[in-house]
């Protein structure tokens, strides 16, 4: 923790081009020692190509990349001491565990007694010692998965590259090697670059994520910002369900936005430098307050109707339309009490502190 905000690698302005194609536009990002970074986007947003241009497995049309001060845009894959976990783990199907493990050591022609003493710490690790003498064949997905873990740390590379590597397992397993993922960058203190288009497995193991669309890098920051701060439409929409309302009129009061939605004024903190024309406030559902009687305590207000509502186990997710028509996503614990019924007329209510500035 104490060396974390030591730049290691640093992107500027990385393009990639197939042809016409631009697969990324300009990419700049500062990656920091021991961090768990994980790229996060839509299917073609160029998560994978950013990630083998770090590699060194494909060339960048243009840029920069640095490592600890000295460019490295120029070095082959073999030069940057980078591991990678690929989706299709691809373990060698003749080998046993532990010779799979030993492959990469065997490759950089490491003396036997070092290669036995790292093989038995990393499989110790990813808490395979039991299985050491299996084929992969012999082994669960999850255990697989923990092979190739163990193969890509095993040579202590500076920087561990994985690129969605937990899709291919069921959801209880993704959450268990979830855990097991951080505790291993933990306890070995590599830098993680993590690629993933799972937004709460994002949230849930990151130090910082980094938002891509269409090649560009949207926004990069710690889990909570990206959730609760989002400076663009897009990073706000895809991180869950939002409320974006468009307002009119926006003015400051003192540190507060205020601007016009259908006749109501509505006030948000924290609006940044984001005051223009063409603003909207967004609020997520959760912390959308409903109340039977007019809250008067609160300073964000609308009358609105139940439309609909669904169930959810621990939460009930709401739909509620306001009398011009807007409609309003809620979402209520279960431990808060019974849930409206559809057709009820009710207020909805939230405070500036989460209303989300965000400019058109
Ligand atoms: N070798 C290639 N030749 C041409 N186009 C490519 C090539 N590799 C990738 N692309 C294109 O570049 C864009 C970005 O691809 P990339 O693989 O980086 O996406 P991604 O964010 O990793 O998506 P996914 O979540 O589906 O893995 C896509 O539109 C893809 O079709
Ligand atoms: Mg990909």
């Amino acid at each position: 923790m104490g060396n974390q905000s030591v730049s290691q690698i640093a992107a500027s302005s990385t393009c990639k081009s197939y042809g016409n194609f631009k697969a990324l536009h300009d990419v700049s990002m500062e990656i920091n020692k021991g961090e768990f970074l994980t790229f996060l986007g839509p299917s073609g947003s160029g998560k994978t190509t950013f990630l083998i241009i770090l590699a060194g497995f494909t060339e960048q049309t243009s840029g920069q990349l640095m490592k600890d001060g000295r460019d490295i845009s120029a070095l082959v894959a073999e030069e940057r001491n980078f591991g990678m976990v690929f989706q299709g783990y691809a373990l060698f199907p003749h080998m046993t565990v532990w010779q799979n493990v030993d492959y990469p050591l065997r490759v950089r022609k490491m003396g036997s007694a070092e290669r036995k003493q790292k093989v038995g710490r990393i499989i110790e690790t990813v808490g395979l010692t039991e299985h050491d003498h299996k084929k992969p064949s012999q082994l669960s997905g999850g255990q697989q998965q923990r092979v190739a873990l163990a193969r890509s740390l095993v040579f202590q590379p500076d920087v561990l590259l994985l690129d969605e590597p937990l899709s291919a397992l069921d959801r209880n397993l993704r959450e268990q090697m979830q855990s097991e993922l951080k505790r291993v960058h933990e306890e070995t203190g590599t830098t993680f670059v993590f690629v993933t288009h799972d937004q709460g497995e994002a949230l849930a193991m990151s130090d910082k994520v980094a938002i891509f669309n269409k090649g560009r890098l949207m926004q990069l920051d710690s889990p909570d910002r990206i959730y609760s701060a989002p400076d663009s439409r897009f990073v706000a929409e895809f991180l869950g369900q939002i409320n974006i309302f468009p307002v009119t009129s926006p003015g400051m009061d003192g540190d507060l936005l205020r601007a016009n939605l259908d006749g109501t004024t509505l006030s948000a903190a924290n609006p940044g430098n984001r005051v223009n024309s063409t603003v909207n406030i967004a609020v997520r559902p959760e912390h959308m307050t409903l109340s039977s009687e007019h809250p008067a305590d609160q300073t964000n207000i609308l009358p609105a109707r139940v439309v609909q509502t669904t169930y959810q186990g621990s939460h009930s997710d709401l739909m509620l339309q306001t009398p011009q028509g807007r409609t309003i996503s809620a979402s209520t614990h279960s431990a808060n009490g019974t849930l409206p019924s559809v057709g009820s007329e009710l207020w909805v209510s939230w405070s500036p502190e989460n209303s989300i500035v965000i400019a058109d």
